[in-house]
């Protein structure tokens, strides 16, 4: 006596039809959702790098008076006013959420640096990036593999990207910075190669 194993799946054609209308409709009222749209757009939460890293990642970033840094997912603005009052640099946040947005752009005109700091809210996945001269990044490593087409596409040469914690799958880094081994604290630095010789 052998053991029978049933088929799980509808084998005709109406009922499978039926099935992948059901599995599609679904899956169109679970994104207009509000509460699944703001988690699908969203490539990481928000957690502040501590202020030591911020200062780690611009001083590895080599950051210079007048060049403009870009936050991708600015958060609360730290790495902004930080470029922006200790190196004396132009800084681009952009940032998903309202709440973050606003937050972000009271302190930044309660320092008075409007004039060298934006925050713009959007998505990073369509951000203009250009004219920036660093990057930074605190997201995830599956999130970076998706900006890294745009960080292709829109940096110059000699540009240099710093992210916290996680890799840009793919790139070679010219310095991993183990700034506290204790607390498992790393920075990646890259920097765009020249353009390829015409
Ligand atoms: C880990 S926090 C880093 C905050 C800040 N860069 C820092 O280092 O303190 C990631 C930030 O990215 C924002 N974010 C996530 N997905 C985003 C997206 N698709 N477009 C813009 N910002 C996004 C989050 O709201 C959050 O503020």
């Amino acid at each position: 006596m052998g053991v029978k194993f049933r088929r799980c799946l509808p084998t005709d054609g109406s009922t499978g039809v039926r099935l992948a209308v059901l599995i599609v409709s679904s899956a169109a009222v679970l994104a207009a959702q509000p509460h699944y749209a703001q988690y699908s757009n969203k490539l990481a939460p928000f957690v502040p790098s501590p202020q030591p890293i911020v200062e780690r990642m611009l001083e590895l970033a080599s950051v210079k008076a007048g060049e403009t840094v870009f936050d991708l997912g600015c958060g609360d603005g730290r790495v902004l006013v930080t470029a922006a009052q200790r190196f004396k640099a132009k800084a681009v946040g952009i940032e998903i959420s309202d709440r973050l947005v606003d937050q972000t752009n009271s302190r930044i005109a309660r320092l008075g640096l409007q004039e060298q700091v934006k925050v713009l809210k959007g998505d990073i996945r369509e951000a203009d990036l250009t004219g920036a001269d660093v990057v930074v990044m605190y997201l995830m490593t599956g999130s970076n593999a998706q900006i890294r087409p745009r960080l292709e596409k829109f940096l110059k040469p000699g540009a240099r990207v710093v992210s916290y914690a996680y890799a840009v799958p793919g790139w070679k880094p010219s310095r991993v910075d183990r700034t506290d081994e204790q607390h498992g604290h790393t920075i990646y630095l890259y920097e765009m190669p020249p353009a390829p010789a015409k």
